[in-house]
């Protein structure tokens, strides 16, 4: 799999539930390596149109040479601003693939994996000054262990932070081997490793590890953040009939969409009318679908994506 910048979960439920227009205006707000927008432009006319998004510079090496196609290099959370920017007032779907491509785990010099020996990095937006080894170097350890516990459901996320709190008294940690070993064997912070070095972890330190990453990866880029504020943007965008799809990959981020896609508010609090009807922006399509067994062969990593489809409502 290696220089494949991404492979797309769940495609085509993707696609036909964005139910695409031929002549309408479409926001992909993650295009990554560009495989739902490639196919969202095959299903557009002449006149449809699509707004890419992406925070990462790289996605733009994969960028569509067509006039149809816009890429747009930011935030996701700044959806509505860019969409005045263009004069696009409301649009017929919204697309959300949320979280990091392949690409992101294979670039080992962007310290998104403990795999290999690296800066701990793990900014999205390399624009952004604050990395990852910034974030360990100041964070107070109660705020740490939460985030290790809410966002890597970890369960001992207290004693790993109180490790990480030790070790960098000694040294700070900036790389991603001085972290795992600090993780699994507490004590002083080691020398770091050069950068692309292979780390030694044991099968079953995995998961573990990869739940440490990805969490100190969501607080970094505010990712749950980001999503409250487009999602908010993306319900007051759509067209009435148009649609909303959303790719997660977190159990957190997914109770946040669930929520959101059934009442229409952040506070997942469902109003009703005096016969107890649910009053929602949104009729809900699809709720949860995952990858069926011959994806998930083909394509391992779509075994955490988890899709919902909205469409607003009249
Ligand atoms: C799972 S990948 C998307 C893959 C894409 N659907 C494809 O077919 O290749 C997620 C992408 O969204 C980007 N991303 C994540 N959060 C973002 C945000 N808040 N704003 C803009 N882009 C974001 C990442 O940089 C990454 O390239």
């Amino acid at each position: 799999m290696e220089n494949v910048y991404h492979i797309p979960a769940l495609l085509e439920p993707t696609l036909d539930g964005l139910n695409i227009q031929p002549g309408g205006v479409y926001v992909d707000l993650t295009f990554g390596g560009g495989g739902h927008s490639r196919a969202i432009m095959q299903r557009l006319g002449e006149n449809g149109r699509l707004y890419s998004f992406d925070q990462d510079i790289e996605a733009y090496e994969n960028r569509i040479d067509d006039a149809r196609w816009t890429f747009v290099h930011s935030n996701f959370r700044h959806l509505r601003n860019w969409m005045d920017y263009y004069g696009v007032e409301q649009v017929d779907g919204i697309l959300a693939d949320l979280g990091v491509s392949f690409h992101h785990f294979d670039s080992v010099e962007r310290g998104f994996s403990f795999r290999f020996a690296a800066p701990l990095d793990m900014r999205l937006n390399q624009q952004q000054q604050r990395t990852a080894a910034d974030m360990l170097r100041e964070m107070d350890e109660e705020a740490l262990a939460r985030v290790l516990y809410l966002y890597g459901e970890l369960k001992d996320g207290r004693r790993l932070a109180a490790r990480i709190c030790r070790s960098r008294a000694s040294r700070p940690i900036e790389t991603t081997d001085q972290l795992v070993s600090v993780v699994l064997r507490g004590g002083e912070t080691p020398e770091a490793l050069p950068t692309g070095t292979p780390i030694e972890v044991l099968p079953a330190q995995k998961k573990d590890l990869a739940r440490l990453f990805q969490a100190l990866r969501i607080e970094l880029n505010d990712e749950l953040g980001a999503l409250r504020e487009m999602l908010c943007a993306a319900r007051d965008m759509l067209r009435p009939g148009g649609r909303i799809a959303i790719l997660t990959y977190h159990s957190l981020e997914d109770r946040l969409v669930k929520n959101f896609l059934r009442s229409g508010n952040l506070e997942g609090k469902v109003e009703k009318d005096f016969y107890g009807n649910v009053l929602s922006p949104f009729r809900v399509l699809e709720k949860g679908r995952v990858a069926d067994e011959e994806e998930v062969e083909r394509n391992p990593r779509s075994r955490s994506a988890k899709l919902r489809v909205a469409e607003k409502q009249e």
